[in-house]
């Protein structure tokens, strides 16, 4: 399987760049934590494979500032991502991009999110690791290649309420993060 043919299959030439760059680092990112952890043995291949294929379903979606001006709201990207995945045959990929964000369902009741009313939360070890690693990375233009600091992360997710910052923090822990 290749990851770069798929993405070259939906995203427009300039989309397709950024989101490469993006899920290159978030790739190598969760390589990293992976190997913090081989007592729980984690399938580095198929990390590899799923860290690039984490955000496919963002080409479905509206998002003007990496080059695609119209389309659903940004956060759907997590249900279209796991639908394209599976009508490619790759359903454990799938549930990767739809679980990557880790929000919950009373999260999602409480803000009002326009995805479906159920939860959204990395549930095996491949999952969390490319869950966690993508905490690191935006894909705002100018900050692609930054890597974001454990507090910066942590101050980002407050916005959100205690909740997400309570299971990023369990992550950091369980993961053997150290503070950068
Ligand atoms: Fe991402």
């Amino acid at each position: 399987m290749n990851p770069l043919k798929l993405l070259k299959k939906y995203f427009n030439s300039q989309t397709y760049l950024i989101i490469v760059k993006h899920s290159q680092l978030v790739k190598k990112k969760a390589l990293e934590i992976a190997k913090n952890v081989p007592e729980l043995k984690p399938d580095l291949q198929f990390i590899k494979e799923a860290a690039m294929l984490h955000d496919i379903g963002v080409c479905k979606t509206k998002a003007p500032l990496i080059g695609i001006p119209k389309g659903d709201h940004y956060f759907t990207h997590w249900e279209q991502g796991r639908k394209i995945l599976e009508q490619e045959g790759l359903p454990k990929h799938a549930l990767v991009a739809e679980r990557h964000f880790g929000v919950s369902k009373k999260e999602i009741i409480r803000q009002n999110l326009p995805v479906t009313k159920k939860d959204f939360l990395p549930l095996t070890v491949e999952e969390e690791i490319i869950a966690l690693a993508d905490r690191f990375y935006t894909k705002k233009p100018g900050e692609l290649e930054k890597e974001r600091t454990i507090e910066e992360v942590r101050t980002g997710l407050q916005k959100f309420g205690p909740e997400p910052v309570k299971r990023f923090d369990k992550l950091v822990k369980k993961y053997k993060l150290k503070r950068n």
